[in-house]
């Protein structure tokens, strides 16, 4: 066992760090120099994708937030619309099916039983076509959809999932583009994306140099017991997901909050007890995110801080900040994926925690 971990301590740890790999594997053979390649999504793609005038996504845990993150990006760059929801409540409740739906499962494994139930109750329900986001081929999911995007992750063994997560994220990255180019995305913006998605594994590693200072940083969380996670627009799933890793893995209750809500609630929870980690990469939002984290700063709370170079945010009293690579916005998601992944992984070895078998938890769910 310890051999397949090669280096590492845990799997975990290996899995975070095959992100760079994997993810070109995930792009081989879809992206040309200027261009996404369709004809590698499957000959019934181009059908399916040309009826499609709205996208309905289910999943559970770790990939229901790379949907949340593909409701951004489908509805801003491609122009769809686009609904996402837990598997759980999507097969137990009454909705309205819009004409002409591409329903899409995002899974791991392809076998977690809330997401196959709520593909087979679409397949009931009138959805135009389905098509599943997912790491292994001979599953369920791969086997009952219509079409079948494979992430390239590799087996995935570490219980909280790191490297499916971000491989979904460029699986769906493909799909908004492939979209998009049926709503007007012109050649100009899909070129834009391509290039970003091109020199995504280069900008990974770059950011996984963060790892010894993130490995400091965690020392102030290992005592605590509380945490908020903050981010705005793409970010805001990326901040739900940082909350989950280290929930799943230190046992630290953590929260995620889009930052403009902090005022309607979690501001109160605010004291020096409460370190707050936020993900500031995107200029657009940037300010609005600052003003929401001074609100934190004049309440007696610690700042953690992970921004993009250029951002203007500074260490001090009170703010912890390390500084992330200049990422393009489109793959910004991806890139802020991994502090919050090392930062709860040195959380939860502080701790002594099983990391990669953490208690009452399972790497797949097959039952309800
Ligand atoms: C379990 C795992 C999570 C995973 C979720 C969904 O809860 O512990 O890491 O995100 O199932 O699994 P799936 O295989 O459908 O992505």
């Amino acid at each position: 066992e310890s051999a397949s971990k090669g280096k590492y301590r845990h799997y975990m740890l290996k899995e975070i760090y095959e992100q760079p790999d994997v993810i070109r594997n995930t792009l081989q053979g879809r992206i040309g120099k200027d261009q996404i390649l369709e004809q590698a999504f499957g000959t019934e793609a181009k059908a399916i994708l040309d009826k499609t005038k709205a996208v309905q996504i289910v999943a559970c845990g770790t990939s229901y937030h790379s949907g949340m993150v593909a409701q951004y990006w489908i509805e801003g760059i491609a122009g769809i619309p686009c609904r996402v929801e837990v598997a759980s409540e999507f097969r137990y409740r009454k909705f309205v099916v819009q004409e002409d739906t591409l329903l899409v499962t995002i899974s791991q494994s392809g076998e977690t039983a809330d997401s196959l139930a709520a593909l087979r109750l679409a397949k009931t329900l009138g959805y135009a076509s389905t098509m599943t986001i997912c790491n292994v081929a001979q599953s369920s999911l791969v086997r009952e959809s219509d079409l079948a995007l494979m992430t390239e992750a590799g087996p995935e063994i570490g219980v909280a999932s790191t490297k499916a997560f971000t491989t979904q994220l460029v699986a769906l990255m493909l799909l908004t583009v492939a979209l998009g180019r049926r709503r007007g995305l012109n050649k100009e913006s899909e070129a834009e994306i391509v290039q970003a998605l091109h020199g995504l594994p280069t900008l990974l590693e770059e950011t996984l140099t963060l790892d010894k200072p993130i490995h400091k940083m965690s020392e102030a969380f290992a005592e605590k017991h509380n945490a908020l996670f903050l981010g705005r627009g793409a970010q805001w799933p990326i901040a739900m997901e940082g909350a989950l890793k280290l929930k799943e893995i230190s046992y630290i209750h953590a929260e995620s909050y889009a930052a403009g809500e902090l005022k309607h609630g979690p501001l109160a929870l605010v004291d020096a007890e409460m370190p707050i980690v936020a993900v500031a990469p995107n200029d657009e939002l940037l300010e609005k995110l600052k003003s929401n984290l001074e609100e934190v700063q004049a309440r007696g709370g610690e700042l953690f801080v992970f921004a993009d170079k250029a951002s203007g945010f500074s260490s001090g009293e009170g703010v912890h900040v390390i500084s992330v690579p200049h990422v393009a916005d489109v793959i910004a998601p991806i890139i802020y994926t991994i502090p919050l992944q090392l930062l709860s992984y040195h959380v939860a070895v502080l701790k002594g925690t099983d990391v990669d078998q953490p208690r009452n938890l399972a790497k797949s769910v097959t039952v309800e």
